[in-house]
């Protein structure tokens, strides 16, 4: 059925300090503007996330590619997942240190293999063997980051710190896209959380948990600590909830309230139905979010349920 496009995206819901809050709405401003080219000229909703969420993995103000947290071996390790509404065709990769741009590799997985999951050097053979450029991972890794690493591994040798307090855990990118065939699809790109330990999985790339797109339900992209998110299967609980007759509003609402009372978690998330409603929604100080509509365009910083 023909449908006036939509598009959502968000760069990671944290306490976004101050200084960076110009970045942040810079970069989801760019993520809108790529991924909003491809739905006017009539193109796939699988195409603008993917083009959205290239241009946050790009951009070092954010928790993807390049300028990711480090690992506690002082390493980039990303995961991203792309999923197609139409279809439930979806890709994914895991614990990837030389791509810098996951959600590529992630949508040639989806495209080109019958599998629907690769992690670590097999995923990195893949999209080698299909045209994605292999980088080094320091390509990866920036001087506020390394900074970041040592400063927060000095504190934690002096005292029992908590991980994931919103104050650090920043991360992750994600868009929700609706086309003029009326197809909605979903992408999440991370480079997880600070001083993860080697070969840890967050939520983002794992079906249904940061992601998830189903024409009869509703495209969803999370963000925030992993692993409640994981716990709950967040994106698949509040798309499931949308195909009951909820709006996406209250859903999302729903899904951050249902988050932080269950298992202590907190993030956000954005959700987009086949018939173009949405909602966004978090429970940490800021989330950087867009949207774009035949009508509108916002971007914005804080949006609490
Ligand atoms: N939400 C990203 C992660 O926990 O890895």
């Amino acid at each position: 059925m023909p449908s006036d496009p939509v598009l959502l995206v968000h760069g990671g819901a944290w306490a976004i300090p101050d200084d960076m809050v110009e970045a942040h709405l810079n970069g989801v401003r760019g993520a809108i503007a790529a991924g909003w080219q491809v739905l006017q000229q009539g193109g796939a909703a699988l195409d603008a996330v993917e083009e959205a969420v290239v241009v946050m993995e790009d951009d070092e103000t954010f928790d993807a590619g390049r300028g990711s947290f480090l690992n506690r071996d002082g390493k980039v390790q990303l995961d991203a997942l792309i999923m197609d509404g139409a279809t439930l065709r979806a890709g994914g990769v895991g614990c990837v240190e030389r791509i810098a741009n996951p959600v590529r590799a992630a949508c040639k997985i989806l495209s080109d293999s019958p599998h629907v999951y690769f992690v670590a050097q097999g995923a990195e053979q893949f999209a080698a063997e299909h045209g994605i450029p292999l980088c080094k991972n320091e390509d990866l890794i920036i001087p506020r980051e390394v900074e970041r690493l040592r400063e927060f591994q000095a504190r934690a040798a002096e005292q029992n710190q908590d991980l994931f307090a919103p104050a650090i855990s920043h991360d992750t990118v994600g868009a929700v896209a609706l086309d003029r065939d009326g197809n909605i699809a979903a992408a999440t790109s991370t480079g997880g959380t600070l001083n993860k330990a080697p070969g840890r999985l967050g939520d983002s790339s794992l079906i249904g948990c940061g992601c998830y797109a189903d024409n009869r339900t509703a495209a969803a992209s999370t963000t925030g600590w992993g692993e409640p998110i994981m716990k709950l299967v967040l994106g698949k609980w509040a798309a499931d909830r949308v195909a009951s007759g909820s709006l996406p509003e209250w859903i999302a609402a729903e899904a951050i309230n249902y988050l932080e009372s269950r298992v202590n978690g907190h993030g956000g998330i954005i959700l987009l139905d086949a018939r173009g409603r949405f909602g966004i929604a978090h429970n940490t100080p800021r989330m950087a979010w867009g949207l774009k509509t035949v009508a509108q365009e916002e971007i914005g910083i804080e949006r609490k349920p």
